[in-house]
């Protein structure tokens, strides 16, 4: 008797249930694996803009080395840049049963916008607050993030390596509960 067996594992409970041959039923339950990173305004001028605190590194050129490290690690990243609040509002709102983890640099709307900060709380996807200068160092203005307390956890100062360390810190934390 033939037999197909899926990976049965999820973290979202999407489930397919395939048909084999007509006869057998194959219930199988998707894991996505799937990482979102997302930059706030300005970060598309990265390299660029001020570099003496940003770095010299591209957006592109971040983007291209996240999802290689994910893809080594066997998970998917996407990665979008946005320069407008109702959009970033709109991205967090749309990866939820979408992506398991949220890596955010939400650049100048963490300071201000409670609008970013209970988006990430009204959805069920884990975050990472990134940024590239440590904001606790700079003007006083950067010392209070407001979606600090929807995070969780901050990781900055350590300019485009924050990222990469909170990609870590995902990986590790998704291939634990997958139990691996
Ligand atoms: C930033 C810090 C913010 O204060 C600033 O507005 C940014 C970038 C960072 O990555 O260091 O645009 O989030």
């Amino acid at each position: 008797m033939n037999c197909v067996i899926f990976k049965i594992y999820s973290r979202h409970k999407d489930e397919i249930v395939v048909k084999y041959k007509s006869i057998f039923w194959f219930k199988a339950v998707m894991d996505l694996n799937k990482i979102l990173v997302l930059h706030g305004p300005n970060l598309n001028l990265l390299g660029k803009r001020e570099p003496e605190i940003y770095g010299s590194m591209t957006i592109d050129d971040i983007n291209s080395m996240l999802k290689a490290e994910a893809s080594k690690a066997g998970f998917t990243l996407d990665a979008r840049q946005t320069n407008h609040e109702g959009v970033l509002v709109d991205e967090i709102q749309a990866a939820n049963g979408k992506y398991d983890f949220i890596i955010l640099n939400a650049a100048a709307f963490t300071h201000y916008s409670i609008a970013v900060r209970d988006a990430i709380a009204a959805i069920a996807v884990p975050t990472i607050e990134v940024h590239l200068s440590n904001i606790h160092k700079r003007e006083e203005f950067r010392h209070n993030s407001v979606i600090a307390p929807a995070v969780v956890g901050q990781i900055c100062g350590f300019g485009a390596d924050s990222y990469f360390a909170a990609l870590q810190v995902v990986i590790r934390q998704l291939n634990r509960e997958a139990g691996k």
